[in-house]
């Protein structure tokens, strides 16, 4: 049995009498940029967010770019975002001229921890980009508050939680937002491995704010308004008619695909409680401000390991060897990575983010999955643990020599 960690053909097969005719009509009327199709699908993606504006463009790095930009992020800024994400979140900051700073994870959530954040908070510090990561919100209520306290922007990036729902737990503040809607500026990437994706790249940004608004339609159209004449430098990003018209499609079936991603992982949390009550994996876990739409499956491999990678990676082999797919995000936390080098970050700075990169390991979830492929994963991961029950049993016996 074939179980890929992703499976896009299928899940095109769902859409396709719808998408051919849409798409076929986009190219016949020869209007490929900046025409119906994208109007519709901003309309469509505000509604579905509950969010006053939406702004496509070209994908989800230039969504965190241009939003930067927006808020007047420079040189000699500073901009908190977390150590354990894609290269894209903190390559923005980067690109604008300000320099990253990185506050370490919740190893419960894979998400920024509040304690850590409000640590590196000082007088350069203006902005803070939050990511959703796996599919599941950040605490808001802290990171929010925390905001206020010190007056700085936010940015959420929403690459991997398109449709996750906040809750939150201060009856001060509002009920239930969605992902991406509750900060300054949210951002989305539809890159074909997003639980809401495109046929190719694209992005979205979305706020509340009317000023704002206009700003980051102006930046991702070189800065004009009108055409021809430029108030700004800015840059060129746009979504195109046909990634437009697809995604108007897709959005429809979001909640639906998200329930279903979220079903195959109450069988995963069924299947493999033995494995996690023995220590020998960590399940990922729910917070209860935010659901959980599961854009990854993400399990820790060996935790109690002093370094667990090469077991995880050789697990990743083991399902590959069965033809299941599963993948390593992220296998190198932001601070070690060769780009940047120059900050001398010592491993142990952000010993939490180190440690996810060492264990983490992603396996099927997406919607088009049946229940025999995913008990099929879940018993090959068991089939593992048994070949290998002396390595963690090896452990133990270290851990027990030493006390
Ligand atoms: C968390 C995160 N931020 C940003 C991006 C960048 O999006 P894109 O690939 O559309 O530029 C991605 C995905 O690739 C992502 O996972």
């Amino acid at each position: 049995m074939r179980v890929p960690l992703l499976d896009l053909p299928s899940q095109y097969q769902q859409i396709q009498d719808q998408v051919e005719p849409v798409v076929l009509d986009v190219l016949r009327s020869g209007n490929y940029i900046m025409g119906e199709q994208v109007k519709l699908f901003e309309l469509k993606a505000a509604e579905y967010l509950s969010v006053k504006h939406t702004i496509s463009c070209a994908n989800g790095s230039d969504a965190l770019y241009i939003s930067l930009l927006a808020l007047d992020i420079k040189a000699g800024d500073e901009v908190i975002t977390t150590p354990f994400t894609y290269i894209a979140s903190s390559e923005s900051i980067d690109q604008a001229g300000a320099t990253p700073v990185f506050a370490d994870i919740d190893l419960k959530t894979f998400n920024i921890d509040p304690k850590k954040l409000r640590e590196k908070i000082n007088s350069k510090t203006k902005a803070i980009i939050i990511v959703h990561l796996f599919g599941q919100c950040c605490p808001m209520d802290e990171i929010l508050s925390i905001a206020q306290e010190y007056n700085l922007k936010i940015i959420e990036d929403t690459a991997q939680a398109f449709g996750a729902t906040y809750s939150s737990l201060d009856s001060n503040n509002f009920n239930k937002a969605k992902a991406g809607t509750m900060g300054d500026i949210g951002t989305f990437s539809f890159y074909p491995t997003k639980n809401l994706s495109c046929a190719g790249d694209g992005g979205l940004i979305c706020t509340n704010s009317d000023e704002l608004a206009k700003r980051l339609r102006r930046i991702k159209a070189h800065g004009s308004e009108r055409r021809y004449y430029h108030l700004e430098l800015g840059v060129n990003s746009r979504l195109d008619e046909i990634q437009a018209a697809i995604l108007s499609i897709k959005i429809n079936l979001i909640d639906k695909w998200n329930k279903q991603r979220m079903i195959n992982a109450e069988l995963y949390f069924k299947e493999l409680a033995d494995l996690e009550a023995e220590g020998t994996i960590k399940l990922p876990e729910i917070a209860d401000y935010s659901s959980h739409i599961f854009h990854q499956f993400s399990i820790l491999v060996g935790t109690r390991l002093e370094d667990s990678s090469k077991l995880r990676d050789q697990l990743k082999e083991f399902l590959a060897s069965h033809e299941i797919g599963s993948e390593i995000y992220y296998p190198v936390a932001l601070h070690l990575q060769e780009v940047y080098k120059h900050f001398n970050y010592k491993p142990l700075d952000y010993p939490n983010a180190r440690k996810a990169s060492h264990s983490v390991l992603s396996i099927p979830v997406h919607p088009e999955l049946n229940q025999e492929q995913i008990l099929f994963v879940c018993k090959t991961i068991k089939d593992f643990f048994k070949q290998n029950k002396n390595v963690l049993e090896a452990d133990n016996l270290t851990k027990s020599l030493s006390h």
